[in-house]
Parts: structure tokens; sequence; C-alpha cells
């Protein structure tokens, strides 16, 4: 199978057809893509208080790495893995308080932040305890005190998309954003994963798909920034749409926004409104079967039905009828690559490249 992208985006192909059909290429991307890239795994409310731990299942359904975060006496949040370095059992299998993590298979303990401190029985095993007799560390990072991302072994650097987003979100006081459980939802698609990130990474198709959204942006001034493993959708507003209130310093100062699209390779998307932000993470759960959680996180509720962030339901269940109606076309027997749009689809362009590259390392 040929997965080479052109970099030129006027001469490029798509992935071939049979990319998306093969179960082989499904859990090779696991490997070489959702193992080795940063996933959001919720917010700090998850620790409320100091010495709780709240164990969970990175990426579930995907890659499924047993993962715990505690906080520790001093308020610090630590993450770790939750598979005890003895036999492998799992160590804390319920959320809350917790002074000791101990495994309930033999007794071996650690404290909050994963450090070995006693096991039975093994006063007469020698090199004992090594390191690694600790719990594993898992690569961690937390956005403004709010946001947490987790990975099992990144090719690259969190703080680099992290200052990206900043420069342009930054000003919002994302560290006040409440989750909103009532406004948030799961949507299960029938399609291969990457075809639902590739529907979000363009905005060609608002025209043609989304009558409502259409109405809230300026279409010609809808444009895509291409970083190294993200890309921003620049959503201009229509005039008396709903806008950010930039500040003097920002890159876009003097601008109307309705909304700022962020995706991060490979599969998480922040979508800022003047309401809040509405977080989507997309979990591959098979070659042809993906769910998508809406996580939304409100910051000013009077703006909540209007704007290029309303009727976010409806919205989502447009692109779902198209994002399945392409895993059926693709099927096809005559379908088997296609082009894009020079002015309209580079970041389709750059996710094809991104999984070119991981595939092939
Ligand atoms: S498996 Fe955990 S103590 Fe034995
Ligand atoms: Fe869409």
């Amino acid at each position: 199978m040929n997965l080479n992208i052109d970099k030129d985006i006027r001469k490029a192909e798509t992935l071939p057809a049979e990319y998306f059909k093969s179960k082989e290429m499904y859990e090779l991307a696991v490997e070489k893509i959702f193992a080795k890239t940063w996933h959001f795994i919720g917010d700090t409310s998850v620790l409320p208080l100091n010495e709780m731990a709240h164990p969970m299942s990175l990426l579930d359904g995907c890659l499924g790495e047993p993962i715990v975060l505690t906080r520790d006496k001093a308020g610090d949040i630590h993450c770790m893995s939750n598979v005890c370095t003895h036999r492998g059992n799992i160590v804390v299998n319920n959320p809350g308080p917790l002074k000791k993590l101990r495994c309930g298979y033999h007794g071996r303990r650690w404290d909050l932040s994963g450090s070995f401190e006693h096991m039975p029985e093994f006063k007469a095993a020698e090199n004992f305890p090594r390191p690694c007799d600790g719990l594993a560390k898992v690569p961690f990072k937390i956005w403004k005190d709010q946001f947490m991302f987790a990975a099992v072994d990144p090719d690259f650097d969190f703080d680099e998309i992290i200052e990206d987003m900043d420069t342009r979100v930054g000003f919002l006081p994302l560290e006040e954003f409440r989750f909103d459980a009532n406004r948030s939802k799961d949507y299960l698609v029938n399609s291969n994963y990457t075809l639902y990130c590739d529907n979000y990474l363009e905005g060609f198709h608002i025209p043609f798909v989304h009558p409502d959204l259409n109405d809230a942006l300026d279409y010609k001034n809808y444009r895509t920034e291409v970083g190294k493993y993200w890309n921003l959708q620049v959503g201009v507003a229509e005039s008396g749409v709903d806008s950010f209130n930039l500040p003097e310093d920002h890159p876009d100062y003097g601008q109307e926004i309705a909304a700022y699209y962020y995706w991060i390779f490979p599969n998480m998307m922040f979508n800022f409104y003047p309401w809040g932000l509405s977080i989507n993470v997309v979990r591959p759960l098979a070659h042809n079967l993906t769910k998508v959680s809406f996580l939304t996180y409100v910051y000013d509720e009077t703006k909540l039905d209007s704007g290029a962030g309303a009727l976010l339901d409806k919205v989502e269940r447009e692109d779902e009828f198209v994002v399945e109606g392409v895993q059926k076309g693709i099927q096809s027997r005559f379908y088997k690559t296609g082009r894009f749009s020079p002015t309209r689809e580079e970041g389709v362009h750059h996710h094809h490249q991104l999984i070119s590259d991981f595939l092939q390392k």
C-alpha cells in the first residue's frame, strides 16, 4: 500500500481507500500513532481533595492503558501506571480517598507518587527493590491547572502545543471554565476514525452540510493555519454574530472571531466559542467504528445558544451523516484515492501527511 503523501498539496493524492478499510492499518495506527501521542484525560476536578486516587483507562477501547491519577498530601498531582510491578495486578480499582497505593493481591505498597515502600516476604530477594519496582511514571501535563493530558511514549513534547494554543486562546480564563455533564455526550460513528477527523479538518463542507452554522460564519474569510502537530481553523463571524473580545496584543485583534477550532494530532479537538469550550475526543474502537465524546466546558452561559457554537448536536448529526456516507462510499471497487483542494483542504492534507509519517517511522 502506498502511504506516501506529496508535500505539495497541488500534486498530492489522499491516503488510499485501502488504508481506511484495513484492520492491519488500524492496529498499526494504535501502536505507531496513538501510543506515540498525547491524549486528553479530563480535568483536575476528579481529584478535589489531597490524598485521593482516580484510576482510568487511557483512551479506553483503543489504547486501554490502565493508569491512575493521585493527588498527594501536598496537593501535587501524579500520573502513573496502575499495574502492580510484582505480577501485574491492577492496583487501584475505585476512585476515592487514599493515603497509600496498595496492591490487593500480595500487598505491595507505594506512596501516592508511585515510589516503592514495602513488599511482604521479599527480605531474601536480591537486588530488591530496584527503581523499576516503583509504579511506572506516565508522561503527564496539566494545562492551566485544569485540563490533563497523558501519553504512553510520546514522540513530541506537549509544551510545544500548549505554547501555540496559549498565543491564541490563552487570554480566555480557562481555569474558570466548568464542565457541564448535561451538555456533554458520546456519539458512536460507523466509520474509520480518520474519516471523522478529516471531515472536522475542513470548513469546505460547511455551506453544503451545515446551513445554520454557515449563517454564523463568514465563509470567504474562514481560514486554516497549520502547525507541526496541530492545526487551527479560524471561524470569522458573520456580522451581528457573537464573537470574542480579543485583547489588543492578540494576533487577531480587530477581527470578529466566532470560533477557534484547534485540532491536535491525532484525535483531539478544542473548539473555543464565546460561551466556552467544546472538547471532542475521537476514540477509534475498530477500523470501522469510532466513538466521539463531546465534553462541554461553559464560561459564559448567556451566550450558550447563539453564534457558531450553537446547535452543536445538530451539526454533529449532519457531520455523521456525511462521514458515514464516505465510509460506505470508499468500500466501492471504483474508488481508489482522491485529491485535495489547495485552498480549502490544507488541514486534511496535513493530517494525511502526519499519518503517513508516523506509520512509516
Ligand atoms: S501482583 Fe501485586 S503484590 Fe502481587
Ligand atoms: Fe462539519
